[in-house]
Formats: structure tokens, C-alpha cells, sequence
């Protein structure tokens, strides 16, 4: 295992304190989120009964195995607490995800829950958001034009489609993710609405007002706990 496995695992330790027998919960996606999963199974398999909204079909797989019911987000009437990763978090909560591509689903299931809370270690931590790339969920027809208007923003140095095993990356509801390279995002909010603007962007990366909190794990076994409201 990795440094930043151990602190991953450890952290998802950390959250499962959080998590109360009978509840409802968003799940998210991920590498961390899936230590969180495998510390749950252990509880589920002592009867620790847990129902999750899952925020990929990777997540919805990964829960059924461990024996956890997976419910739709239009069967439940409140969801209190969402648990997800992230690629990048700054001081005052913000966010940048979709590294694993399930950016639209985590988004629609933590604007629908009450808190946010984000697992991570703390290389994801920065001071200021664009050093990894804003993935930005298009549809198909006519994403070159998208990038192209990214492009002519001027701010963005790159806009490249994700692809896998030399084949465009399809997300879970049929869409491209273009990469954008902005290295700084000066302000997350307005990037949010620009890209909203432009004909063909599904959503951004961009989680802003999000997250409430964040468990936040480092090398020598600290998790620090950060409110963001
Ligand atoms: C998936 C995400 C993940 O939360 C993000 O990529 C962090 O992943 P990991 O826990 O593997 O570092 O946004 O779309």
C-alpha cells in the first residue's frame, strides 16, 4: 500500500463515524470513497443496516456487493449527508471533482443533500483552485466548438478529451469530459457561469457552496476537520 493509500484508508475510518445505522446516504466516487466502502463491509456483515444514493454505477456496484441497499435520488424525501471525494479543495470549501468522471450525478446528489462531507488527503488541499484540470461534462455533438470557446476565453491554456483505452471516456449518462487547464481559477464562480453559458456544457467540475465540511488526512495520521458553514 502507498503513502497516500494508508492516508486515504485512514481517513475513511475517520468517516465512518458519521455514519449511523439505518440512514440514508449519498455516496460518492472514488478511490477514497471506495476505502470507505470496504471499511463499511465489515460493519454490514455484522448487520449495520445502510442505504445509499450512489453518485456512479461503479459506486452503485461496489455497495450491492458489500450487501447495501442502493436507492434512486427520486425515492427519498431528505438526504441528510453526502460523502464524497474530491481532486482539489481550497481554503473556503470549494472544490474541484469529476477526476473519476461521475461529476454530474455527485453534483445533482450534493445539492440535494443537507451536508457535504468531503474525504481526502491532504495533497488535495491548496491554497487556490486550477492546478488539476476543471473536467467539464459536454454533450457528443458538436464538443469541438465547446472547446473552442473554452479556448477563446484565453484563461484556459488546454481543453483536451478525455479518453480511455484510445476511445473517447463516456460518462455514465453518455457524455464527453473535456480537461481544462486554467493552472489558476481566480474566480470559481464566474468560471461556473461562463461555462454554463456556452451551448453543449452538461456541468463543471466546479463545486461551490457545496461542501460543509471536510476530514482532511495527512502523512503522520492526523485528520483535521474543516467547516465551511
Ligand atoms: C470522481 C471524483 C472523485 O471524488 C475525485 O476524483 C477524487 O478521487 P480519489 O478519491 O480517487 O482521489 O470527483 O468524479
Amino acid at each position: 500500500m502507498t503513502e497516500v493509500d494508508i492516508i486515504k484508508r485512514n481517513v475513511a475510518r475517520h468517516a465512518l463515524d458519521l455514519i449511523e445505522p439505518g440512514m440514508t446516504i449519498g455516496l460518492g466516487t472514488g478511490s477514497t470513497v471506495e476505502w470507505l466502502i470496504k471499511e463499511l463491509a465489515e460493519r454490514v456483515a455484522q448487520g449495520f443496516v445502510l442505504t445509499v444514493v450512489p453518485t456512479s454505477l461503479k459506486t452503485a456496484e461496489l455497495v450491492r456487493k458489500i450487501g447495501i441497499s442502493v436507492v434512486d435520488l427520486n425515492d427519498v424525501d431528505a438526504l441528510l449527508l453526502t460523502i464524497d471525494g474530491a481532486d482539489e479543495i481550497d481554503p473556503f470549501g470549494q472544490l474541484i471533482k469529476g477526476g473519476g468522471g461521475a461529476l454530474l450525478q455527485e453534483k445533482i446528489v450534493a445539492a440535494a443533500s443537507q451536508e457535504l462531507i468531503i474525504i481526502a488527503d491532504y495533497t488535495k488541499h491548496v491554497t487556490q483552485l486550477g492546478q488539476f484540470p476543471l473536467p467539464v461534462e459536454v454533450i457528443p455533438f458538436g464538443y469541438k466548438n465547446v472547446a473552442k470557446r473554452i479556448l477563446a476565453s484565453g484563461e484556459c491554456k488546454s481543453c483536451i478529451l478525455r479518453e480511455k483505452a484510445d476511445a473517447p471516456f463516456i460518462t455514465d449518462h453518455g457524455h464527453y469530459i473535456l480537461d481544462c487547464n486554467y493552472e489558476r481559477i481566480s474566480n470559481p464562480m464566474e468560471l461556473d457561469l461562463f461555462l454554463h453559458n456556452i451551448p453543449g456544457v452538461v456541468e463543471t467540475g466546479l463545486f461551490i457552496h457545496l461542501a460543509t465540511r471536510a476530514l482532511i488526512g495527512f502523512p503522520d495520521g492526523r485528520v483535521e476537520e474543516r467547516k465551511f458553514r
